[in-house]
């Protein structure tokens, strides 16, 4: 098992290239099963979900490629239409091949997601979605069989939350589909739009997208596309913080500063200077961080509970009294007992956590819960006096391409050890 061991109070400065975004890799590579051509996806990260996201395209019989940051799809030669349990469960996200599996062939089979650290992830909003455009799914014995072998039907869809994976289900589902499909109440992250803006490029006709709104006029085939991949506006925030805990500055390229408004505005809350420019960021950490009053997470485009670990561990170095609100996932403070170990004085009780500032930090041997929750204790590990080593670093992995090649470039140092 990996480690990673970080040298705390280290200053850092200069310029992190982001990486491409996991969420909007992995739904497009699920969506690149739909056409039966070729795809080239640029910008698509090393992370170890999308090598998983590939296995399962290669289980389904297509042929995978990568060259540097770019992955090549070939989806002319589908062999079956199931996920065996063991790719499933690499990936609580591996649902979304449901739409897409569905949309081209007419039937799939696959296990049950497994729940994940952020506790049950129901996925009651696609199933009845999908049973809308005329799918059967039948789940029995942790499998879930689904046929509609007359095809889908496009149909009007009110989600009673807008989740991103049903919204990106459905809308796989819908390419292929007899009609219109319109989703209501749609997750609206950019995430979202950058899944639509692939179909397109394929030939689908989808439009609302970033909007409450989509609608997709069901079309008869696809084409392959060649496109490239949003930045990751999750691992930008998460760069932010670095610089904010550190008190140093940084510049962040190869972003898309216009998707991530709220983060950037938590930031500036803080005491932080951010300029943005159209694909690159500059922040400035230099005066002592202020405390948040109160910081609720919302779907897009309100506050990312995707960054709401990395907000709380640059809080603990704020001066005064912060809340975070979690709306979105019902056990999302795994974090907080390995902040806490570190000297970080937080206590959470349902969705609430109350942080009061500390002066200081101390590293402590702490372990990763889960992504996020795993790279806000590599930000703290940064800020600590002395020595910290994160275990269980494989969640942090599944979300950050070489994190600490990363953060070293800019004068962290950060080993990692087996
Ligand atoms: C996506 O998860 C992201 N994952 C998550 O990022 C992100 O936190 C989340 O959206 C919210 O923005 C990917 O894109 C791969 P949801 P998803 O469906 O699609 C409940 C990360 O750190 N719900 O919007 O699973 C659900 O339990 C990951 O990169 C139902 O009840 O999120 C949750 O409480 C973590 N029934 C809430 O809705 C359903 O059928 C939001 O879920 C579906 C969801």
């Amino acid at each position: 098992m990996q480690k990673l061991i970080i040298e705390g109070e280290r200053k850092l400065g200069g310029s992190i290239k982001v990486h491409g975004a996991k969420n909007s890799a992995l739904p497009i590579l699920a969506a690149t099963f739909l056409s039966g051509k070729h795809s080239v996806l640029h910008n698509c990260p090393r992370l170890s979900d999308v090598f998983a996201a590939c296995r399962i395209l290669s289980f389904l019989g297509c042929r995978c490629s990568r060259e540097d940051d770019t992955v090549i799809i070939d989806s002319s030669q589908p062999t079956c239409a199931e996920v065996p349990d063991g790719l499933m469960r690499e990936m609580r996200s591996s649902i979304v091949f449901l739409g897409a599996i569905l949309g081209r062939l007419g039937k799939c089979r696959l296990s049950f997601p497994g729940g994940c650290e952020l506790g049950p992830r129901p996925i009651d909003m696609h199933l009845s979605s999908l049973r809308l455009m005329g799918a059967q799914i039948r789940e029995s014995h942790g499998v879930l069989d689904c046929d509609c072998s007359k095809g889908l039907v496009g149909t009007v869809i009110n989600l009673s939350f807008p989740s991103v994976g049903a919204t990106e289900n459905i809308m796989l589902a819908a390419v292929l589909a007899k009609g219109e499909t319109v989703i209501r109440n749609a997750a609206r992250e950019p995430e979202i739009s950058d899944l639509a803006d692939y179909l397109n490029a394929c030939g689908a006709k989808i439009t609302g997208q970033g909007t409450g709104t989509i609608r997709i006029h069901g079309v008869k085939a696809l084409n392959g596309a060649e496109y490239t991949v949003m930045p990751d506006r999750i691992v930008a925030a998460t760069y932010m913080g670095a610089a904010a805990i550190t008190g140093s500055e940084l510049t962040l390229t190869g972003v898309r500063p216009s998707d991530f408004d709220s983060t950037t505005a938590l930031f500036e809350q803080m005491g932080c200077s951010v300029y943005c420019y159209s694909d690159k960021l500059y922040i400035s950490a230099k005066k002592p961080l202020k405390a948040v009053k109160t910081i609720r997470t919302m779907p897009y485009p309100g506050f990312p509970t995707d960054v709401q670990a990395i907000a709380m561990a640059v809080l603990t170095q704020a001066h005064g009294t912060s809340v975070i609100v979690e709306n979105i996932f019902e056990s999302r403070y795994k974090h907080v007992d390995e902040l806490c170990r570190m000297g970080a004085d937080i206590k959470a009780e349902g969705r609430v956590a109350i942080i009061e500032g500390v002066k200081r930090l101390s590293g402590a041997a702490v372990k990763a819960t889960d992504l996020r929750g795993g790279a806000a204790l590599v930000l703290a590990g940064l800020a600590a006096e002395g020595e910290t080593v994160i275990s269980d670093i494989k969640h942090i992995d599944r979300g950050y391409e070489n994190i600490e090649s990363a953060l070293n470039s800019v004068g962290a140092r950060i080993s990692r050890v087996s």
